[in-house]
């Protein structure tokens, strides 16, 4: 498949607010007993699409950068900006919207619905923003045939490949037509082939000009993005491998 078949959105640009903007943000763990600081003071900028890795080891802190950027958890401290809207004033329903409209989720474990065809579950986060039914089902499909899958459309998740189902994933991800598109461990149940297609549809996705935060241990995988970033014990460095 081409990357022109896939859809972009506009291409980067300096000019524009950045997509994520991390303003000093910490993320402390009050257990009762002691307190955790699992990001320490973290400052971070994506641009309009960029195609930036987060990587770092077990326990630096990468699952709490996952749920603060999904604004799935807010910060203890410090602001985060995503695509313009201050996340850090928003109620939970608040949080629930933007996180509906803004981001395209890529998870490890692909979480699709059982029982349930491919292009229903792309179709699925349409529902949320109150798309009618049939334009649902139309631009489920159009995403899947962009990712190969035009002819998987009624194959539900346990007739599909891994490679297939994370393929679908990242249709149900783009659908939405998201300002960011945040991937945890997208190829950590591949196969090292599957796995190398994964990571190249998300290289073509950023040519055409999407925003791309990828999130792993592995730097075989950081290295897919044009920009690496390091957690290290809850804080971030820019640049190369230590
Ligand atoms: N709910 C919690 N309560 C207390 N401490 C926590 C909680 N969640 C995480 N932590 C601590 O915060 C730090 C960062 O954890 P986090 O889960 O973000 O790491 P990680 O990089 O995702 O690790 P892994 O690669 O093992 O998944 C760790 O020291 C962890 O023990
Ligand atoms: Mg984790």
């Amino acid at each position: 498949m081409s990357a022109a078949t896939l859809l972009g959105r506009t291409s980067a640009s300096t000019e524009v607010p950045p997509i994520i903007h991390l303003d000093n943000v910490s993320r402390v763990y009050d257990t009762g007993r002691i307190q955790v600081p699992a990001l320490q003071n973290v400052n971070l900028r994506v641009e309009d699409g960029e195609f930036l890795a987060i990587i770092g080891p077990s326990g630096s802190g990468k699952s709490t950068m996952m749920n603060i950027l999904g604004c799935l958890d807010r910060p203890t401290s410090g602001r985060y900006i995503l695509d313009g809207q201050p996340v850090d004033e928003l109620d939970n329903d608040g949080l629930a919207y933007v996180r509906s409209r803004s981001i395209g989720f890529v998870f490890q474990s692909y979480n699709l619905l059982p029982r349930t065809s491919a292009l229903e579950n792309v179709a699925t986060p349409l529902m949320y923003q109150g798309v009618p039914h049939k334009e649902r089902l139309a631009r489920a499909r159009a995403a899947l045939e962009r990712l190969g899958l035009g002819d998987r459309l009624n194959h539900e998740p346990s007739e599909l490949s891994g490679g297939q189902q994370q393929r679908v994933g990242i249709a149900r991800a783009l659908v939405t037509e998201p300002a960011l598109i945040l991937a945890d461990e997208p190829t950590g149940n591949l196969d090292s082939h599957s796995g190398s297609e994964v990571l190249g549809l998300f290289s073509d996705l950023h040519a055409l000009g999407r925003t791309i935060v990828l999130i792993t241990h592995d730097s075989d995988v950081a290295a897919a993005a044009d920009r690496i970033v390091h957690l290290r014990d809850g804080e971030l460095q820019e640049g190369a491998a230590a």
